[in-house]
């Protein structure tokens, strides 16, 4: 009888489609058997807990660079250990377009800056402009090199395209057969609503959510659907943040339009009434689209459980509350519009959405693994090595005690990042283990990985 390098006993496998208990067998890298009474020069009693694949956030801003040249305070060294602790194995994160350099000279400085990852990460393309240099020559390159998609913003002042710019992205993504992701707000209706709001001396941090409306965040996906349709190109909507949108997406998915989209725990457990907490606190909640209300919270699950919304990201943004880069970058007294957008999630994902979804009943633990690995995998074209539990997978692997209370404080996450929207947040089931590929990562609150031991992810596609 073959004697595995570990094997893993007795523990409650879940995958996208089943939940049975057995033993995994580990050689190396590599699950290689999955069975019973197996037998492992190393064995690790997983009575009572679930093993779940590796959790993968496909959404994450890690030390990314900015227009103004600021650098996400969240480093790959310091980003991935949370992610760690959260049990989340496998990244991916935005190579950025600045202005002044090439987009494969980006693309692959920040495939470099990844180097220092604990975790294994791919990387989406940010695409600010469209000149002809970047449309025809560059993006056939960062495709070929393994990027998993592209990334387009349709709001935001310094990156967002225009509806023909967005076109002509379209059509070099089909032609390099990469999915592109789109941030889906109305730049000119927002500008509107701000300068309304400024008029008006609503500067607070509240301001930020009634400035930016569902209607705003609904046309702008109506619109980049439409765009889809148009060129025949497959396109997923980042961070869907209300029924509203969902709504749209579902009647152009019934129409056969190529798309697929994505929401954030934030948007299932946080609300607008979070912005009106005393002061620059309600900074800290700031984040595109906005945080909305308790009745759209409950409206999105059915989306969820349908697959119109099919991958659960962070949406992770490394920026402290009081650090130089962070929140308070233009003063404590700035108004709400100059507030760096995005808040941390990257170790909360798994946590706070299993919370949620789990113990609040929304969704069964084979939805949540379709929707924290195996879908987000299969999309960006790292299935099967990432995403299940299967011989020939890797073995990143999560052993979650779904019994243990914890509650949620930033110091848990070890980050540089200096506060969770979560802080005092009581959650039930939490990763206790972490393997990546066949090695410990984390155990009980511990980071075990070091620096560089993360590997860039080629994305394959087709
Ligand atoms: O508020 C957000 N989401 N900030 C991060 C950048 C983005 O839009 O994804
Ligand atoms: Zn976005
Ligand atoms: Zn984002």
């Amino acid at each position: 009888m073959t004697t595995f390098d570990i094997v893993i006993r007795n523990g409650i496998i879940v995958t996208a489609t089943d939940k049975y208990t057995a033993d995994i067998g580990i050689n190396g890298s590599k699950i290689v058997d999955i069975g019973f009474d197996l037998k492992g020069h190393e064995t690790i009693d997983a009575t009572g807990l679930l093993v779940l694949p590796g959790g993968i956030d496909g959404h994450c801003h890690i030390e990314q660079e900015e227009a103004d040249g600021t650098i996400h305070e969240d480093d790959f060294v310091s980003a991935t250990g949370s992610a760690l602790l959260g049990g989340t194995t496998t990244v991916v994160c935005f190579a950025s377009h600045v202005p002044g350099r090439g987009l494969v000279e980006q693309f692959d400085a920040y495939r470099e800056k990844g180097g220092n990852s604990r975790i294994d990460f791919a990387i989406h393309q940010i695409i600010t402009r469209t000149d002809e240099q970047t449309i025809r020559d560059e993006i056939p390159v960062v495709a070929e090199r393994g990027a998993a998609g592209l990334k387009v913003f349709m709001t935001y002042d310094d990156f967002h395209l225009t509806d023909g710019q967005f076109l002509q992205v379209l059509e070099a993504a089909r032609k390099s057969d990469i999915i592109v992701s789109v941030h889906c707000e109305n730049y000119d209706a927002i500008r509107h609503l701000i300068l309304q709001h400024l008029a008006e001396g609503r500067t607070e941090p509240h301001g930020h959510a009634t400035s930016r409306p569902p209607a705003v965040e609904r046309e702008a996906t109506y619109r980049a659907m439409t765009m889809s349709e148009l060129v025949d190109q497959k396109i997923q909507i980042f961070h869907v943040s209300c029924p509203e949108v969902a709504e749209e997406i579902a009647r152009a998915q019934s129409r056969d339009v190529k798309v697929v989209a994505e929401t954030c725990p934030h948007y299932l457990t946080l609300t607008e009434d979070d912005l009106k907490r005393d002061g620059f606190e309600g900074t800290k909640y700031i984040c595109s689209p906005p945080l909305r209300t308790k009745a759209a919270q409950d409206g999105m699950w059915q989306y969820l459980r349908s697959g119109v919304i099919s991958i659960i990201s962070s949406d992770h943004c490394g920026y402290t509350f009081d650090g130089a880069v962070g929140k308070g970058r233009h003063g404590r007294d700035a108004d709400f519009s100059l507030i760096p957008n995005g808040m941390p999630g990257l170790g909360t994902r798994l946590p706070v959405f299993y919370d949620a979804a789990i113990n609040g009943r929304k969704i069964d633990l084979t939805d949540f693994v379709r929707l924290t690995a195996t879908t987000p995998a299969q999309r960006y074209g790292l299935y099967p090595e990432k995403g299940t539990i299967a011989p020939g997978s890797d073995a990143d692997l999560v052993l979650w005690d779904p019994k243990k209370s914890v509650t949620i404080t930033n110091a848990l996450f070890q980050s540089n990042i200096d506060y969770t929207p979560y802080e005092g947040r009581q959650v039930q089931g939490w990763p206790v283990k972490v393997f990546q590929r066949g090695v410990l990562a984390m155990e009980n609150g511990t980071v075990i990985a070091q620096p560089g031991t993360g590997r860039f992810l080629r994305s394959r596609r087709g």
